[in-house]
């Protein structure tokens, strides 16, 4: 028998335009929803400390930002909105006020951009005084799922009559994909997209986005509602229940310590997989990278494919625009 190797994968790798011809995952612009910050005022932009060459926007200059992404190829946004404690409450009264900062500017950018998707988010915690996703017992400091429920419909209504395409609950109650569809749908909003955070984790790395909106707990934790990262199968029961309910996509969150779950999670379903490579993720590679300890660009791009290799069909990122523009460049 012969020493030598009878069979050599480095074959396929030999020059780049084999590599090219078979590469198996790869990113486009098509892939990408750019999370966006919002915050009150005009004519000002704020960088994230924690989150390096992401900027909050005022409504104006938000048109400005989103107006450089199309150019650019990303046409999927997903806005946050950072507001002031004062219209803050208990009840978050203030996320169905269409004439508020958060669904004026979501009109205003479905105005100027029609050909835009934008994925609204569906959720307390921006406009609750505690800083949680769901009602807090004001005795108890219990999180009430089913009186949360109303509130998140009431709120989901709102973002699709302002003109959301994909409405996005990413708060963890029991039954609210279910319960938002059905409020939709009785109200004339059939044609609405429900992307449910189906398994979203009570994770570190959501640090530099609760910084970014003034949106952290400001008692307890999340573990009661957003799960437990130890848990994979508990995923795939989270997203049985989300496909009954109704849910066009499917997501988890976050992304890069839960590729495991990307995969499983697009093994088990027909719809569309989508994964958010969240701040903490993106503050990682940015502090790395400003030290000279990475290469920033090179990891970027690899973490965005490895996403996607392991299964999701869409990324939400703050890397999108920047990434956008190293595909442009080829
Ligand atoms: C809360 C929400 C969070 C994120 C998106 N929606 C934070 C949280 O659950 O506390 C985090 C996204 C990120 O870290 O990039 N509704």
């Amino acid at each position: 028998m012969s020493l030598l190797p009878t069979h050599r994968p480095r074959r396929n790798r030999k020059s780049q335009v084999i590599r090219d011809m078979v590469q198996e995952a790869r990113l486009t612009t098509h892939d990408f929803i750019y999370p966006l910050f919002l915050m009150e005022g005009q004519n000002r932009t704020l960088e994230v400390k924690s989150m390096p060459g992401i900027h909050r926007f005022t409504a104006d200059r938000i048109i400005d930002e989103i107006g450089q992404c199309v150019e650019l190829g990303i046409n999927a946004f997903a806005p946050f909105p950072g507001l002031s404690d004062a219209v803050k409450d208990r009840l978050a009264r203030e996320s169905a006020n269409p004439d508020g900062l958060y669904l004026r500017t979501v009109a205003d950018i479905k105005r100027q951009f029609p050909d835009v998707v934008l994925m609204t988010d569906v959720a307390m915690d921006p406009y609750s005084s505690d800083g949680h996703d769901g009602v807090v017992d004001a005795e108890s400091g219990e999180i009430l799922n089913d009186a949360t429920l109303e509130i998140l419909a009431q709120m989901a209504l709102a973002q699709a009559r302002a003109g959301a395409d994909i409405l996005g609950p990413s708060d963890m109650m029991d039954g609210r994909v279910g319960y938002i569809r059905e409020v939709l749908d009785q109200n004339a909003f059939a044609h609405v997209s429900i992307m449910s955070y189906t398994a979203k984790y009570a994770s570190a790395f959501y640090g530099p986005f609760r910084d970014a909106l003034d949106s952290a707990p400001k008692r307890g934790d999340k573990k009661t509602y957003q799960m437990n990262p130890a848990n994979k199968r508990e995923a795939l029961r989270e997203l049985a229940l989300d496909e009954q309910e109704g849910a066009d996509m499917v997501m988890v969150k976050p992304a890069l310590s839960y590729l495991d779950v990307i995969h499983a999670v697009k093994e088990k379903t027909n719809l569309p997989v989508t994964a958010y490579n969240v701040s903490g993720e993106y503050a990682m590679v940015k502090a790395a990278a400003q030290q000279g300890w990475l290469d920033g660009e090179r990891t970027m791009m690899e973490v965005l494919l490895s996403i996607k290799r392991a299964g999701a069909d869409a990324i939400l990122t703050y890397f999108a625009k920047e990434a956008a523009a190293v595909l442009r460049r080829g």
